[in-house]
């Protein structure tokens, strides 16, 4: 540890050295991060991760700082060391900064309104409800399912759905759901090890290739036939050809690619990887899972999930609010400081990087009462009014908060609610698995349940 202060009583970082950090990191590197975030006691510290020295940042004040009050001074390429690799498929676009991602935020930002999803409820709830059918069969033979598959399968189908609208047939959305799947799962290596270049071969790149070149062959033809007459349709590809890029613009076929397929990327991965969780979670936690089954029964009984049933679903999203803040899909999101710059009485030097992390914030003793505890309860409305903003922020803050929030509160409501009206679910594992380290919170270990078609007596 070592301080160094001048005299208006900026001081240095306090230093993480490797040598004590390393061992823990490799065999639990959230454990060995959340023991970091308490020691840090709301200070900014340094890792000293060998050439690597990020700074981490876990203080609400500190965050908002970062990611609202100060936000010109921490952009997201600087670096790219993290963006990069999702670069390759995605170019630039809404998750570059700067003039690009402004035209591209301007562009998307009505379509994500809560006024417009709420048009687009119908439609995702019909379109869950027939993905949700697909189970039947395992549930009729008590075949076990890989739940983290099935959440993939069933978030990609209704995103398409509402992206595309019709302009995609049933052939194209299910030839796209593995390909965008393999895109998530081929880049680990590349987001794992970011310093090496593309020219070096790594382990997931062919596939990752292959699975692009599919996308490609679907989306392509697609935007070209609405740039020739995007019409007035909502969906996204004809609000993208209608828009106008960053110069003034119509937007080239490639750019309407890059950002549909960077929408798509960033709408499935994190609602499917967070809907996994909430299975384990279930079984661990006996009296929630009580507490969902009869609403959801309550509310939804017999029915097609639809419209109407979502206002009676508040306790399914106060266990989803609790499940966005011990598993935030979006766990690590990386800034570099362009200027140097004083948080919190501590210097941070020009082009570091700074880690903002609502994983851990998110867990600390200071900002939550038994913060490892899931209880939905702290989501009672008008209870958790007191915690501070930026002590809970899985969709990020300030200009870059996330465009999807509207869109994954409905969509994730419809599926938790037309799956447990229909099955209860029986897991292969009593154990809670563990985080594994990847772009995305995703669980360690495959999450296998059996699904019990949920018996109900007729009413006579
Ligand atoms: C569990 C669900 C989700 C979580 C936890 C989540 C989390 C986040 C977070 C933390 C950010 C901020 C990243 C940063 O500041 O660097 C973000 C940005 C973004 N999210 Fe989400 N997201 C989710 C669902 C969605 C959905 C459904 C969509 C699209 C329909 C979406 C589209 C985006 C986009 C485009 C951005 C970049 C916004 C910008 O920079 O202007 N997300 N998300």
């Amino acid at each position: 540890m070592s301080f160094d202060v001048d005299a208006v009583g900026v001081r240095n970082a306090r230093r993480i050295p490797i040598h004590r950090t390393l061992p823990r990191l490799i065999r639990d590197p959230f454990g060995a991060l959340q023991a970091i975030a308490e020691e840090a006691d709301g200070e900014v510290v340094r890792l000293e991760l060998g050439w690597f020295r990020p700074y981490l940042v876990t203080n609400p004040d500190h965050v908002q700082h970062v990611l609202r009050d100060n936000v010109d001074n921490y952009v997201r390429d600087g670096q790219g060391l993290f963006w990069r690799p999702i670069r390759r498929l995605l170019g630039e676009g809404i998750l570059a900064d700067g003039p690009v991602w402004e035209a591209s935020r301007r562009n998307l930002q009505p379509l994500f309104s809560a006024k417009h999803v709420e048009s687009l409820v119908d439609s995702m709830a019909d379109m869950i409800a027939a993905a949700v059918d697909d189970l039947d069969r395992y549930a009729r033979e008590g075949t076990p399912i890989d739940a983290g598959a099935e959440m993939s399968r069933i978030v990609h189908l209704t995103v398409i759905k509402v992206f595309f609208r019709d302009r995609i047939t049933v052939e194209q959305a299910e030839r796209m759901v593995p390909a965008l799947d393999t895109i998530a799962t081929s880049i680990a290596f590349r987001l794992l090890l970011p310093f090496v270049p593309n020219a070096v071969p790594l382990p997931g790149d062919r596939a990752f290739r292959r699975a692009v070149r599919t996308i490609d062959e679907i989306v392509f033809p697609i935007v070209r036939e609405c740039r020739r007459d995007p019409g007035d349709g909502d969906d996204i590809v004809a609000t993208l050809c209608r828009a106008r890029g960053a110069d003034g613009q119509p937007l080239t076929e490639q750019q309407v690619r890059d950002d549909v397929v960077t929408m798509f990327g960033a709408a499935t991965e994190t609602t499917g990887v967070l809907l996994t969780w909430l299975w384990p979670v279930l079984q661990a936690h006996p009296e929630v899972a009580g507490r969902l089954y009869a609403e959801v029964d309550q509310v939804v009984g017999s029915d097609r999930v639809r419209r109407e049933h979502l206002a009676g679903l508040g306790y399914t999203r106060m266990v989803l609010d609790e499940l966005l803040r011990l598993y935030p899909s979006g766990w690590l999101f990386p800034r570099t400081a362009v200027a140097g710059d004083v948080i919190g009485g501590v210097r941070l030097r020009p082009r570091a990087t700074v880690l903002i992390s609502p994983f851990l914030t998110q867990r600390l003793d200071a900002h939550w009462a038994d913060p490892l505890e899931f209880r939905p309860d702290r989501f009672e409305p008008g209870v958790s009014g007191h915690v501070h903003r930026y002590a809970y922020f899985p969709f990020g803050g300030g200009p870059h908060q996330c465009i999807g929030k509207h869109v994954f509160l409905v969509e994730a409501q419809l599926i938790v609610a037309a799956m447990l009206s229909r099955f209860r679910p029986r897991l292969a594992s009593q154990a809670m698995p563990g985080p594994q380290v990847a772009a995305s919170l995703r669980p360690a270990s495959e999450v296998r349940m059996t699904l019990l078609p949920v018996q109900r007596t007729l009413a006579a």
